[in-house]
């Protein structure tokens, strides 16, 4: 089992346009409530422009994840901040189908690594619900620590739910 990670090109819309319908139902619990839209290949465009644009800006960095040379989910570091705080916040998910093979463990750990030795950040966060254990799971494996609970933080499946933070640290001075 091989996992690798690139930067979003526009050509991955198509496949994106599969996953995202397909996975429809698996992703809903964990993830905002998207419009209509976002299951169309227009949307899956967008998204994916949105997401170069930010990266242009110097605010994220998104990931595609290719499990064995396809295709498989997305890890996007977001909300690059630099001055003091040298930090951004990490998001992924994988197909269904891709599930328990190790790709989010190894590309968590290759995004990690890119924000610590090419980025030059400090810190990775991020913040899972209180019921995603699969997910914390994730972060356990690549040496996120648990540092707080975040009451109503984001507004997932249509609610404003609870969040674990985690946070993992470079080893840099
Ligand atoms: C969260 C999510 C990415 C986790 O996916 P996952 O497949 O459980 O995680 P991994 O790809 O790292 O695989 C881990 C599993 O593969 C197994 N595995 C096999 N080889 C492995 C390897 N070399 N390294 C690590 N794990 C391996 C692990 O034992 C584990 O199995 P388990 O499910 O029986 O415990 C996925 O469930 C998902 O996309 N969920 C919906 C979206 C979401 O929640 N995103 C995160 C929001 S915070």
């Amino acid at each position: 089992v091989r996992t690798t990670t690139r930067l979003v090109r526009p050509q991955d819309a198509e496949r994106f346009t599969e996953l995202v319908q397909a996975n429809r139902e698996f992703l809903a619990p964990w993830d905002p409530v998207r419009p209509a839209e976002y299951y169309t290949l227009q949307g899956q465009r967008d998204t994916i422009e949105l997401l170069l644009r930010a990266h242009a800006d110097g605010a994220a960095v998104p990931l595609t994840i290719l499990g064995d040379d396809e295709i498989v989910g997305r890890v996007t570091l977001s909300n690059i901040v630099r001055g003091a705080l040298q930090s951004c916040s990490i998001g992924y998910w994988l197909a269904e189908a891709a599930n328990g093979r190790g790709h989010a463990t190894r590309a968590v750990a290759q995004s990690c690594e890119l924000a610590f030795a090419q980025l030059g950040l400090h810190r990775v966060e991020a913040g899972t619900l209180v019921a995603n254990v699969r997910s914390q799971a994730v972060l356990q494996r690549t040496g996120f620590r648990r540092f707080g609970l975040a009451p109503q933080y984001l507004k997932i499946a249509g609610r404003w739910q609870d969040h674990l933070l985690f946070q993992r640290l470079s080893d840099a001075e």
